[in-house]
């Protein structure tokens, strides 16, 4: 599946959908709560990382992509940052051989060069070893930014018209090509736990016509019931792109009132 942009073209929606975006917030709030330290929180927020991951493939979504830590949460106590740092490579180096069993790609996206070259490898590695499989995509964006991926791809375009010694055709197409997940669909459904209404600079380019779901529930506490909830909420959204409701109605009562 290649990139296909819904302002460029009315996308196919159907019940499910293909592809869902989280914003996993709320860790931090949930163990303060429970008077534990923050940290408490994100071992926890693994967890629910796994069952989300395995509802989403028994539901038939196809592109599951998780926020674990975006461009501005460098700016949090060095403890913290460090801690989810070895949380990353303790959770990937546990679940990579279960998710390659149960049929998931693993993609990264973010500006990894950030990470140290021991990381760096490790998601190369797990990234290889899934890369042929076909049940969900699962996407981590790690020091991701929807900024960083829009300058990111911009850059590239300038590059190939260095090489090319001329101006780019400059489309929708040809830079959503660019970015980091070129290779999934625009997400139908936008999740954020934890109770705060904003993208955070989560997937910028990519949320234009994207359905949007907020529940208080903090991340560790959403299971996949709280999923359900939030797929059953997506199915009764009227996906209108720009155009009218009686516009979406079935094809057959058109064609009914056409003159023979
Ligand atoms: C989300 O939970 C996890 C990351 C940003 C890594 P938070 O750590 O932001 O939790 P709150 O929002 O402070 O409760
Ligand atoms: C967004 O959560 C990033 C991730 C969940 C990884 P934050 O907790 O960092 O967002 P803000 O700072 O409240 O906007
Ligand atoms: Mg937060």
């Amino acid at each position: 599946m290649t990139y296909t942009s819904s302002t460029v073209r009315v996308p196919d929606v159907a019940a499910v959908p293909r592809h869902i975006a989280i914003i996993m917030d709320g860790n931090g709030r949930w163990a303060t709560q429970r008077r534990l330290p923050r940290v408490a929180g994100h071992t926890r927020g693994v967890d629910a990382v796994r069952a989300a991951v395995e509802a989403c493939a028994r539901r038939g979504v196809e592109y599951l992509t998780l926020f674990a830590f975006s461009s501005e949460n460098w700016r949090r106590p060095n403890d913290e940052v460090s801690f989810l740092m070895r949380l990353f490579v303790t959770a990937l180096e546990r679940e990579i051989g279960k998710l390659h069993a149960n049929g998931i790609r693993l993609r990264v996206v973010g500006d990894l060069a950030m990470f140290d070259t021991r990381i760096q490898d490790l998601i190369r590695r797990a990234e290889t070893k899934t890369a042929r499989n076909t049940r969900l995509t699962l996407t981590i964006a790690a020091n991701y930014g929807g900024r960083w991926d829009i300058m990111q791809a911009t850059r590239k375009l300038v590059d190939q018209s260095v090489a090319a010694g001329r101006p780019v055709e400059v489309t929708e197409e040809a830079f959503a090509e660019h970015l980091a997940m070129a290779y999934a669909p625009e997400p139908d459904l936008f999740i954020r736990t934890g109770g705060e209404q904003r993208i955070s600079n989560f997937l910028l380019w990519q949320l234009a016509y994207t359905e949007f779901y907020f529940t208080d529930t903090f991340w560790p506490d959403f299971d996949a019931d709280a999923l359900g909830h939030a797929i059953e909420s997506y199915a009764e959204r009227e996906r209108r792109f720009g155009r009218t409701s009686a516009q979406l109605e079935p094809q057959s009562q058109n064609v009914d009132s056409l003159p023979c």
